[in-house]
């Protein structure tokens, strides 16, 4: 097949070398891409991923049979939309279902009128609305852009002056989300939809939090690990688990959005958590989570492509469940120096091939770009994930740390307790 993937980030990197690790001769094409992405795919220089007309045009122009989009600003841009109207096959929801990730609060009534389990939540544009939804709820306090924040927009912490200051400087834009604290693990579980059917794949957990421990500001996710072996105790097995989160959340959702007729073509992202009263939602995404999509394709061993085009053409009811192997696997943020508050860029990256050559070790590009041809340079936030499989998460571990000791790229920082609670 010839297959555009639409994003620049380590989740697209991971998505084309899952794509190329079919052996199945795949033409690959990635736009905008980056360093790491341009060794495995064609990058379409000029195009701009979050226009409609242009990825129509190229797509027309190259024959693609099948665009994956990556990340959501396509999708709110109506990319999906776009290509969908042309006829060509695209995994990712058009503009009015991408929503749920777009809108917390769409998601809110979403989640409402299908009956999904999620926490209390108030939508608030005035301070003295957050001042009374914050005292309602109690400490910790958490508060929410309601609307894409590339994961930043979210405070969680004990200082009520803290909470209303996060409130207070999205309030001038457009409105904040309070909730109701969660307390439990979090599991990050995709399922793949053709807007009817549903397809799970294996859960993961992702790491917020910048610092070890869970300590310092939110992020896009500082590392992942797959599978979950806890998931065993507490629900007897993962394929008792994903049924339940198949049953309770994504086939409610997936009828209720195809029922007000802007079914949901895509990967749908549900973050939970396991509380103590049950699995509830905090989020949806309407796309692949980034780290936590290197863990996952990279134990998935049936074909990516089949089940992605499945679901873009209609048929996925016709398709077996994805298979993954019986292995563990784990990816580590590389972060530049101030992320993510102030991401130093344009520094030159070293070991990057020393880091690839350590067995069961590959990487995925995040935010690299090469320098007139040569040397590798960090272009943002989270340069690159190191991404590990082996038979035990020791092992895993062992390697991914080994690999990511070897890269050098001046104040980086990155967590070392990825998944050394299950080592
Ligand atoms: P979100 O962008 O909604 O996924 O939020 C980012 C992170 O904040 C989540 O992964 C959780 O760790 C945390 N979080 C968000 N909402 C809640 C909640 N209601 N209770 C506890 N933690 C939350
Ligand atoms: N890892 C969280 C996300 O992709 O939103």
């Amino acid at each position: 097949m010839r297959i555009l993937v639409l994003g620049s980030g380590a989740r697209e990197h991971a998505i084309l070398l899952a794509l190329k690790g079919e052996d199945a001769g795949h033409e690959l094409f990635a736009a905008p891409g980056n360093a790491g992405i341009a060794a495995d795919a064609t990058i379409a220089a000029d195009l701009d991923p979050n226009s409609p007309a242009q990825v129509t045009a190229f797509a027309n122009d190259e024959h693609i049979d099948l665009v994956i989009v990556g990340p959501e600003a396509p999708l709110v841009a109506g990319v999906a939309d776009a290509l969908r109207e042309r006829g060509i096959p695209v995994f990712g929801p058009g503009r009015a279902a991408a929503q749920l990730e777009g809108s917390k609060a769409f998601a809110k009534r979403v989640m409402d009128a299908a009956g999904v389990p999620t926490g209390r939540a108030t939508r608030a544009t005035t301070r003295a609305e957050v001042e009374t939804a914050l005292d309602a709820y109690g400490a910790p306090h958490v508060v929410k852009a309601d609307g894409l924040a590339a994961g930043k927009g979210v405070i969680v912490t004990g200082d009520r002056a803290a909470a209303l200051a996060h409130a207070d400087a999205y309030l001038a834009s457009g409105a904040v989300l309070v909730e109701e604290f969660l307390a439990g693990p979090e599991v990050s579980l995709f399922f793949v939809s053709d807007g009817d059917a549903v397809r799970a794949l294996s859960p993961a957990q992702d790491f917020k939090r910048a610092y070890d421990g869970d300590a310092g500001p939110n992020t896009g996710g500082m590392g992942a690990y797959s599978p979950l072996p806890w998931l065993n105790d507490r629900f007897g097995s993962e394929a008792e688990f994903v049924a339940e989160v198949t049953r309770t959340v994504a086939e409610p959702v997936i009828r209720q959005l195809d029922a007000e007729g802007t079914p949901f073509i895509g990967l749908l992202y549900a973050g939970l958590i396991l509380t103590d009263d049950g699995v509830k939602v905090i989020e949806f995404n309407a796309r692949f989570g980034d780290p936590e999509t290197q863990v996952v394709l990279a134990r998935l061993t049936s074909p990516l492509s089949r089940l992605l085009m499945s679901a873009a053409a209609g048929h996925l009811e016709d398709e077996p469940d994805p298979v993954f192997a019986d292995t563990a696997a784990i990816t580590v943020v590389l972060a530049s120096e101030g992320y993510p508050e102030q991401p130093v860029t344009g520094r030159t990256i070293t070991g990057t091939d020393a880091a690839a050559s350590v067995p069961g070790v590959h990487l995925a590009h995040a935010a690299t770009a090469r320098v007139d041809g040569g040397a590798l340079v960090a272009t943002g936030g989270r340069v690159l994930c190191v991404v590990a499989t082996g038979d035990t998460f020791a092992q895993t571990r062992e390697r991914a740390y080994a690999a990511i000791g070897m890269i050098g790229l001046e104040g980086a920082h990155f967590r070392t307790d990825i998944a050394a609670r299950v080592a």
